[in-house]
């Protein structure tokens, strides 16, 4: 069977480009494979990390050159990485495919518009939840408003900090999960 094609957007360090692209190295991720990453800021590592494994990456500060990009790679699945843009209703549409997000808390807790990053591990500390997580959903003109794909979840400890916190989330949630839904999405035809 023919791989799907996958853009992962990103717009900072790339840890979770990085998951996706050693969990195609590790053969977690058989049905896809990585053909473009693109960045909606100049100088985000994540680029750095796609050169290093030789994928094509832009940077774009404009959706309509994004979606031109996607378009001539015949990209099959859009995957949010640590992409901080808000995508329009027209641009959705017009890709017309599956495009998934990858969020650091157990949606509906802890999400939505600005609520992202450090802050969500800052409100999930403040509010004293015992249980945290991530969560992969598919992505609609609501911000972290899609269908829940998978979830993950990651019990917070007494001397959590928000630094602590996110990156076992990321470690233990983010960096599982997001393969896992790839791989999922794409052998599902
Ligand atoms: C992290 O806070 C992650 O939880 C969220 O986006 C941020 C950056 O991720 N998904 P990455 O290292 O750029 O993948």
């Amino acid at each position: 069977m023919l791989k799907k094609k996958v853009a992962v957007l990103i717009s900072g360090g790339g840890t979770n480009l990085q998951a996706i692209i050693d969990a195609e190295a590790k053969g977690i991720i058989k049905s896809a494979e990585v053909d473009l990453v693109i960045s909606n800021k100049e100088h985000a590592f994540g680029l750095q990390r796609a050169e290093k494994s030789g994928i094509e990456h832009y940077y774009f500060n404009d959706e309509n050159h994004m979606l031109d990009v996607i378009k001539k790679h015949n990209i099959d699945i859009i995957v949010l990485a640590g992409f901080l843009k808000i995508l329009s209703k027209d641009f959705i549409k017009s890709f017309g495919g599956p495009i998934i997000n990858i969020h650091p808390s157990l949606i509906p807790s802890f999400c939505g518009k600005g609520c992202y990053g450090i802050k969500v591990h800052q409100e999930a500390l403040k509010y004293g939840v015992k249980v945290t997580g991530a969560t992969v959903h598919y992505v609609n003109e609501i911000p972290d408003g899609g269908e829940i794909i998978a979830q993950k979840a990651v019990y917070i400890k007494d001397d959590d900090t928000p630094e602590t916190l996110q990156k076992r989330v990321m470690e233990e949630a983010e960096w599982v999960l997001l393969p896992q839904a790839i791989e999922d999405i794409s052998k599902k035809g």
